[in-house]
């Protein structure tokens, strides 16, 4: 039987160490602070958005959220973002996905100070990961090598394997585990929908990363015996016998996958709730430079 590799409880565990850091930093400066805008009334949106505001609020973040019409336009929400780009008692700005259609991503991302940045998704911030100097990592890369790194899992030297390409997740964790030094040092392959022979790939996984949207995809005859399985897929799939009508299912078939492999993630409660704790991370991480101070973050 495989190691589980607890999400809810890791996280539990860093938001402590989160909270504990930032009471002995505070003194009498001002709490962090994290400008969430919401544009639309998308429930699935406004879930996270709450989730992220208690989260916040449990380590002593201050949130302010900006619920914009969803006919609000492209140059509405920029010139917001700017205006929270210069406020000095705004750490941290989180344009929560996905936008409506008539609202280019790219260019609202674009606008956000790089330095507030702490999804990590500005082409600054990438583009530093890139270099092997991260400042801001996006939330749910960070939180896989959190993962990995705080169960004691070996990553150096060791044949990644990441299915998908997303500039969220599948990109961003691929540089980070590609990096010199601890916690990453791997040889890393990126698959995507046109690889050829993504199952022969998979088999060489020490550690596999299953980010494709794609519901039970991965099964136990597929994972090489004693790997590690880092399930970041969230799907909805249809199950009358709940109340709300569909259950959480991972892109990893879990029930065929858990006796084959050394450690695993489960769906939900594995890399779920560590995305949220690392945008704590990233927001504490910001108010530590504003304040030019030194502290303990990822
Ligand atoms: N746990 C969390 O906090 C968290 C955070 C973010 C996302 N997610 C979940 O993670 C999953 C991926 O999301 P995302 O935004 O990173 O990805 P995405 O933008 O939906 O892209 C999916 C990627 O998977 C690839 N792919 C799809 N089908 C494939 C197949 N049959 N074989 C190989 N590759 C395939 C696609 O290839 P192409 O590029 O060729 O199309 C693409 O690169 C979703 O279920 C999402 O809900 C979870």
């Amino acid at each position: 039987m495989a190691i589980i590799l607890d999400g809810n409880d890791l996280s539990q565990e860093i938001r402590s160490e989160l909270k504990l850091e930032l009471n002995k930093l505070l003194a009498n400066k001002r709490s962090p602070k994290l400008s969430v805008i919401l544009v639309g009334d998308d429930p699935a949106s406004s879930v996270y958005v709450r989730n992220k505001e208690k989260a916040c609020s449990d380590v002593g973040i201050i949130t302010e959220t900006f619920n914009l019409e969803s006919t609000s336009s492209e140059q509405e929400l920029i010139q917001l973002v700017h205006s929270l780009n210069t406020n000095p008692n705004v750490d941290g700005i989180l344009v929560q996905l996905p936008l409506p259609d008539h609202i280019n991503e790219i260019q609202v991302i674009n606008s956000i100070n790089p330095s507030k940045d702490v999804d990590g998704i500005h082409p600054f911030n990438l583009g530093q990961l890139v270099q092997g100097n991260p400042i801001f990592v996006p939330c749910t890369p960070l939180g896989i090598q959190q993962i990995l790194i705080r169960n004691n899992i070996e990553i150096s030297g060791k044949r990644v394997v990441i299915c998908g390409r997303s500039n969220i997740v599948g990109k961003p964790i691929a540089n980070l585990l590609l990096q010199r030094g601890n916690g990453a040092d791997a040889t890393v392959t990126i698959c995507h929908s046109r690889t050829r022979e993504l199952a022969s790939i998979i088999a060489e996984a020490d550690i596999l990363i299953a980010a494709m949207g794609q519901p039970n995809f991965i099964t136990g005859n597929m994972v090489k015996p004693q790997s590690t399985i880092i399930d970041v897929g969230i799907n909805r799939m249809d199950d009358p016998t709940r109340k709300r009508g569909y259950r959480l299912v991972g892109d990893v078939d879990y029930a065929s996958v858990v006796d084959n492999v050394f450690a695993i993630t489960p769906v939900p409660g594995g890399v779920g709730p560590m995305t949220i704790t690392m945008l704590l991370n990233n927001t504490i991480k910001s108010w530590i430079r504003t304040n030019n101070l030194s502290g303990n973050t990822a």
